[in-house]
Order: structure tokens, then sequence, then C-alpha cells
């Protein structure tokens, strides 16, 4: 599987005439050129248009003519208007066109913000970009208003544990299916009785990071979101550097002794 990817790739590198030597995509730390991230890799192997300038950051920013003249989204907390909070869509230099469409969220008898009055909206924060690819509805050749043909509907990783369709991540059950994300870590930390979670000043396992380094915020308040867990840019911040699978996911934390999960949860006391 893997050499089959390679050689794809050096195809494709040869076909778009440039000598750059890429290594089979990684996600485990390294930067992000060459990575599960650099999008003239994935592109290259799984069609689609790779950027005629061989640019990376262009994906999904740009230095000038960004998407996202300023936009606000305002949610809905509980039945008092007054409570509804407005807030400032984030979308750094975007070069691509933000995901607005909804969602289901992830709820469960033990873990339901929304019924409980409080903030929950799983687009919050950088979420929201990383959906501009993950759901699938949005190719990932589709950016500086261009328009793409290769969406994230296909991938190397099979995902389809329950029937969920596909790699992507937000399609068919939404984020139903998905570790929530888009409340307030500090709602849920609060409640000590109910949630054994550690506080935000702890550092994630191997790392400096603390848990509130991740968390976004947004009016105040300490939002979770995919960033949470992940380093889109595949930087030094990505601790699970010797996954047994061989992927890194680009989380800040190791899987080993599942040291990612027990880094907020606090499950071992
Ligand atoms: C696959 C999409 C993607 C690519 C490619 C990408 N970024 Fe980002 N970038 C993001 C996202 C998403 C955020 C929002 C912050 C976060 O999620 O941590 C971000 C945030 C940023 C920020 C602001 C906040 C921060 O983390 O510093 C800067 C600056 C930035 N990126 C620079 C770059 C540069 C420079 C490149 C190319 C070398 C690049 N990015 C490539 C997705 C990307
Ligand atoms: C420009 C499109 C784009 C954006 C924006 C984007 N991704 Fe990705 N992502 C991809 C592609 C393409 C892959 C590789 C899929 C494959 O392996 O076939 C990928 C892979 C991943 C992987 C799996 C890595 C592995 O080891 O298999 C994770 C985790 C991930 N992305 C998280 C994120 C997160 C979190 C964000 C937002 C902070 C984000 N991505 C934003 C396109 C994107
Ligand atoms: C609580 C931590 C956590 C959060 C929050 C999180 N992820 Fe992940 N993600 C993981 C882990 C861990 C994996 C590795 C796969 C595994 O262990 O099953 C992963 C894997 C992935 C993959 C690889 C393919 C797959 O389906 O497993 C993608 C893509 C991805 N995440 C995107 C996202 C996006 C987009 C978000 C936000 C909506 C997000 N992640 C939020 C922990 C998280
Ligand atoms: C950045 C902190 C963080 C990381 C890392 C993290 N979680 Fe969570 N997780 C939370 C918070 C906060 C909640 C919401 C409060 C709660 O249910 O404990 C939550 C919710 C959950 C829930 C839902 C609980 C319910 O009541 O329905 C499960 C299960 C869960 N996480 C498992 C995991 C696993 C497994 C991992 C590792 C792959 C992980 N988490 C990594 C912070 C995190």
């Amino acid at each position: 599987m893997k050499k089959q990817i390679i050689t794809l790739v050096a195809v494709a590198s040869i076909a778009a005439g440039y000598t750059m030597a890429y290594a089979a995509a990684g996600s485990n730390g390294g930067g992000i050129v060459g990575s599960k991230h650099d999008m003239n890799v994935w592109l290259g192997a799984n069609g689609g248009k790779v950027d005629t300038d061989l640019r990376t950051c262009a994906y999904c920013h740009t230095p000038h003519h960004a998407n996202g003249a300023l936009e606000q989204v305002t949610v809905q907390v509980d039945a008092d208007p007054l409570n509804d909070v407005t807030y400032d869509i984030y979308a750094p230099l975007w070069s691509r066109t933000t995901q607005n469409g909804s969602y289901a969220q992830y709820a469960s008898a033990t873990f339901d913000p929304a019924n409980e009055g409080k903030f929950y909206d799983a687009m919050a924060g950088p979420s929201r970009l990383c959906m501009t690819c993950h759901d699938g509805s949005i190719a990932a050749d589709a950016y500086y208003g261009q328009t793409g043909t290769a969406a994230l509907t296909r991938g190397d990783d099979n995902m389809n544990y329950f029937g969920s369709g596909s790699f992507a991540v937000g399609k068919s059950f939404g984020l139903m299916n998905d570790h929530p994300v888009g409340f307030d870590y500090e709602d849920m930390q609060g409640q000590l009785t109910r949630y054994e979670l550690k506080l935000p000043s702890s550092t994630f396992a191997t790392s400096t990071k603390k848990i509130s380094d991740v968390l976004t915020d947004i009016n105040g308040m300490q939002i979770m979101t995919c960033a949470s867990c992940h380093d889109v840019h595949n930087g030094k911040d990505v601790k699970n550097t010797a996954p047994a699978s061989g992927r890194g996911y680009f989380l800040l934390a190791p899987q080993a002794n599942s040291a990612l999960c027990l880094s907020c949860h606090d499950k071992n006391s």
C-alpha cells in the first residue's frame, strides 16, 4: 500500500515537472511540506489540480484577497435571547470558502451541553476551517476561488468502521459520532463531581503545551476544537511520533497507552 502511494506521487511529480523528492506523506511532526497536509502530495496521488507554483500554504491561506470579510455567527444558548452568543468567524487569511453547513453534534446521557443551557457549537474556532476539506463537500483543490474536483471522500485511511460512508469526518452522521468539539472546557472541568477532567493548566503528555494552550478563546470562553488534539501544521507540537500504525495523525500527545486521552481525562487516578 505504502509503496503504491510513493510510486503514484513520484509519477505525478514528474508529470508536474518538478524535481523535489517527497518522502511518503507523514503526520508525526516534521513540518507541513511533504506531510499529509501537503496538498501537492495528496493531489498528486489522488487526482485534482496541483498548485501551479507548488505552494503549500496557498491551499489554506493567502497573503492577499482572503475570504471571510469578518462574518459573525449567533448561537442560541437557552430560551432567553439575551444569552445568545455572537462571535466572529475565525478564518486566518483563509484562501478557501468557509464552511457554513451545520452538523449534527455529539450528545449523550452524560454529555449534553445544549440541553443544559451551555454554549455548544461544533463549528466554533478552527474546527470550521478543518471542515472546509474534511467533511468531503469542498474539494481540496478548491482554493483561491477556483473550483476543484478532489474531495476528501477519498483517502488512504479506511475509517469506515460503522458504515459511516468514508474517510471524511462529519459526513453522513455529521459530527454526532465524533469526539465533541465546540463547548467550553471550563463548563465541564468545573463539574468535578461529574467529569474527571484535568485542570486547563496541566500539560499534555510528553509536551510542554498546556490544555489551556489548545483551547480557543471565544468571548472569554475556552473552547475545545479539532485543534485541541491535532496540530494542522504537523509541527513540533505533534508528539505522537512513534505510533504502531506508523501514522502520527498530527496528534499533540502519543497514542500509546492513550496518553493523548489521559492528558485531559483523569481516568488513571
Ligand atoms: C491544510 C490547511 C493548512 C495549511 C496547508 C497551512 N495552514 Fe496555517 N492554519 C490552518 C488552520 C486550520 C489554522 C488555524 C489555527 C489552528 O488550527 O491551529 C492555521 C493558522 C495559521 C496561522 C495563525 C495562527 C497560528 O497557528 O500561528 C498562521 C500564521 C499560519 N497558519 C501560517 C501558515 C503557513 C505559513 C503555512 C504554509 C507553510 C500554513 N499555515 C499552511 C491551516 C493550514
Ligand atoms: C485543504 C484541505 C484540508 C484542510 C483545511 C484540513 N485538512 Fe486534514 N487532511 C487533508 C488531506 C488531503 C489529508 C490526507 C488524507 C489521506 O490520507 O488520504 C488530511 C489528513 C488529516 C488527518 C489524518 C492524518 C493521517 O495521519 O492520516 C488529520 C488528523 C487531519 N487531516 C486533521 C485536520 C484538522 C484537525 C484540520 C483543521 C485544524 C484539517 N485537517 C484541515 C486536507 C485538509
Ligand atoms: C479528543 C481528541 C480529538 C479531537 C477533538 C479531534 N480528533 Fe481527529 N483524531 C483523534 C485521534 C486520536 C485520531 C487517530 C485515529 C484513532 O485513534 O482512532 C484522529 C483521527 C482523525 C482523522 C483521520 C481519519 C479518521 O477518521 O480517523 C481525521 C481526518 C481527523 N481526526 C480530523 C478531525 C477533525 C476535523 C476534528 C474536529 C471536527 C477532529 N479530528 C477532532 C483525536 C481527535
Ligand atoms: C483536550 C482535552 C481532551 C482530550 C485530549 C480528549 N478529550 Fe475526551 N473530552 C474532553 C472533554 C472536555 C469532554 C466533555 C466532558 C466529558 O464528557 O468528560 C470530553 C468528552 C469525551 C467523551 C464523551 C463523554 C460523554 O459523557 O458522553 C468520551 C467518551 C471521551 N471524551 C473520550 C476521549 C478519548 C477516548 C480520548 C482520546 C482519543 C479523548 N477523549 C481525548 C476533553 C478531551
